[in-house]
């Protein structure tokens, strides 16, 4: 970690305040919101014993709100709850005719069901799994589709108390199995396959191979989805559609310890070995139904779609439990945002009505590469609120995104989290904060976050710092899944008394936070820390970028020399590219200032990501220096990128 602070050079002074016709409908109004910031201040475990007892259904109340003991925190230690109850059996009374999930697959089937449809469907299968020998606290290694039966099995676990660990379904064999014997799981549930861009993606021999390397698995459930060929191993392997039939529809959900571990999600980090992170009951399920009411302000005429796979935490939090917990209807689409053309998103808006849209960053950017003719072709007036999530959204984008997807009329909240986090900490509340472009605005009420040095004091102005967070929040992290140390090692070890995020960010004079990107994306150029998101933004913000990764190299007299990674948009492809590459350099010098200018700028088609769509710097790093790349390439989404980076010409 850098010992000086960062240097932030990028400024953003437009402001857009909440519509008087949004305020007027809110759920969350400025004095109930100001009523909760001091409450959380002045009476902390009292602010949270009140949401908790006005949120959630419980069996039995908590002895005691908080023992944290840093940095383990357990939360209504004695209470008694249930997720499924939560999401299902508590709706039931005035929404059982609800549709609970819109699902679209990639080839335009479309199925809904109702609440109770899906907990009937729920019930079912949690018998299924209790007649399969699965008991509490077993673990059980969803790697599914985007299909209905997904959102099923998530439930199950959760109503008879077992742990799932969701593996996003584009992983490969070797990932799979890596999480499979982490978690030491004891049944995996599958499809036979499932539909990408058209290819069927054979999932259920990717679970064959696997568990050649997995012993502790017991028993396999696969769903029918793509009717491809597959081997049914017998006594191990079962068909959902055969097991479910013969199920009770009734399954009284268990009553759970509000520390009973719910699931486990591993994420790849950006070295070593995946860390499996570990949520539990009562807290997550609180965080997640408030923020889903808070930030996406949910009404039950809403029909809500956030994008993201149920493999990532975005898609446990805000596909299936939030949203559920707060009864909503949630749409699933199970196929790729441009297939069979970059139109699909805005055709399933419109045909969808869709009013609440949460997407990513890189999914706008794809789109603004795109070009606007793709959205035009769509009537997108039934939306009123649009989120993204993931990344820092450069002010370039979040315009693009307010105006030609939420027509000047949608406010636009960009969230900021982590796996580890559970559920939003940071973000505007669309009622109340007047937002700028590229900030994620203030944390939460209950929220304890703060720019620090590294000494773990407060930094104000546009200086750069750590972003942490400095009180115990319920859908925190509890440990590292079987690794407490690593634990401690990685969260809470570098800033005293403080969860620190891996983030840089900083405090403008307002007091809005603004992220800068991981703090091992900071890089020192003649003296000077710089965020590479900052040169990044300030390169998306020219008409001829679509998008950038900008990472450091070593200079014999800088002592780091920032390259840029370039993607064109498609009209601006065939320009020349050493005059483009020399405006650029002028654009930024001009922008943010000489030390800034990139020293050398590739352009390319694509950049190197992650499934979830993150950009690995680390690759393009060792591209940059001209090495061969090292280290963990596996969560990498097309190896096919990196060749061609490693042959481009310098511009
Ligand atoms: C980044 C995703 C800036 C950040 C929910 C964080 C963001 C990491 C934002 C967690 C945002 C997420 N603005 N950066 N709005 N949201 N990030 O675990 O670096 O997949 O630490 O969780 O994504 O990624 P994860």
């Amino acid at each position: 970690m850098p010992e000086e602070n960062i240097t932030s050079v990028l400024t953003e002074k437009r402001t857009f305040s909440p519509l008087d016709s949004f305020i007027k409908q809110a759920n969350l109004k400025k004095e109930e919101y100001e009523r909760l910031l001091l409450k959380a201040n002045t009476n902390f475990e009292g602010f949270w014993s009140d949401l908790a007892l006005e949120n959630l259904h419980w069996f039995k109340k908590w002895d005691k709100v908080l023992e944290w003991n840093e940095p383990f925190s357990k939360w209504f230690t004695g209470g008694k709850v249930n997720v499924s109850y939560n999401c299902l059996d508590r709706h039931l009374e005035k929404k059982s005719n609800k549709t609970a999930i819109i699902w679209i697959g990639e080839n335009e089937e479309k199925r809904s069901v109702t609440y109770s449809e899906l907990y009937e469907e729920v019930c079912k299968f949690s018998n299924v799994l209790v007649q399969l020998g699965i008991k509490e606290k077993d673990r059980i290694v969803i790697y599914m589709p985007m299909v209905i039966e997904a959102v099923v099995a998530m439930l199950a676990c959760t109503r008879i108390g077992a742990v799932h660990s969701v593996v996003f379904g584009g992983f490969s064999t070797e990932a799979l199995a890596d999480r499979i014997n982490d978690s030491k799981a004891r049944m995996v549930i599958t499809a036979d396959g499932s539909y990408r861009r058209g290819q069927i993606v054979p999932l259920k021999l990717n679970v064959d191979e696997a568990l050649k390397k997995c012993a502790a698995v017991e028993k396999v459930i696969v769903t029918q989805r793509s009717k491809n060929n597959i081997e049914m191993k017998s006594g191990r392997d079962y068909w959902y559609h055969e097991v479910i039939s013969k199920a009770s529809g009734d399954f009284k959900a268990k009553e759970l310890d509000s520390e009973q571990p719910l699931f486990t999600l591993y994420t790849s980090g950006t070295t070593g070995k995946p860390k499996g992170i570990l949520h539990t009951t009562a807290g997550y399920i609180l965080w997640t139904t408030l923020t889903t009411k808070w930030v996406f302000d949910i009404k039950d005429s809403d029909v809500y779609w956030c994008t993201a796979d149920i493999g990532w935490i975005t898609g446990h939090s805000y596909v299936v439990y939030g949203p559920l917990s707060c009864g909503a209807t949630v749409v699933i689409y199970e196929g790729a945002p441009n297939y069979p053309d970059w139109g699909r998103f805005w055709k399933t808006i419109q045909e969808n009505k869709i009013t609440i849209f949460y997407t990513a960053p890189t999914a706008i950017r794809a789109f603004m590469k795109a070009g606007l003719e793709w959205v035009k072709k769509y009537n997108l007036s039934s939306l009123r609120l649009l989120g993204t999530v993931g990344e820092p959204i450069n002010p370039a984008a979040w315009m693009w995104y307010q105006k030609n997807i939420g027509n000047e009329k949608c406010p636009v909240v960009d969230t900021w989290w982590q796996t580890e986090t559970g559920g939003i900490l940071i973000t505007p509340i669309p009622g109340i904060t007047s937002t700028k472009p590229g900030s994620a605005t203030f944390p939460l009420p209950g929220i304890f976050a703060d720019v620090v040095d590294q000494n773990g004091k407060n930094i104000h102005g546009d200086q750069g710092g750590y972003l942490v967070v400095k009180k115990p929040w319920p859908s925190m992290i509890r440990t590292i899944y079987g690794d407490d140390e690593r634990y401690k090692e990685t969260y809470w070890k570098r800033i005293k008394g403080a969860y620190f995020t891996g983030d840089g960010a900083k405090k403008d004079k307002d007091g809005y936070f603004w992220l800068l990107g991981r703090v091992d994306d900071v890089i020192k150029v003649s003296g000077h820390l710089l965020s590479t998101m900052e040169v990044e933004s300030s390169l998306v913000n020219h008409t001829a970028v679509a998008e950038a990764a900008v990472v450091g190299y070593p200079h014999e007299i800088k002592g780091e020399a920032l390259c840029a990674f370039v993607v064109l948009k498609q009209d601006s492809v065939n320009k020349d590219h050493h005059l483009l590459s020399e405006e650029l350099k002028k654009h930024v010098a001009k922008e943010i200032g000489p030390v800034a200018k990139p020293d050398q700028i590739k352009f390319t088609e694509s950049l190197p990501k992650t499934r979830s769509g993150k950009i690995m710097r680390r690759l393009l790093r060792d591209i940059a220096s001209g090495k061969q790349t090292v280290g963990d390439t596996t969560t990498l989404e097309d190896a096919g990128v990196l060749e061609k980076l490693r042959t481009q010409e310098e511009e």
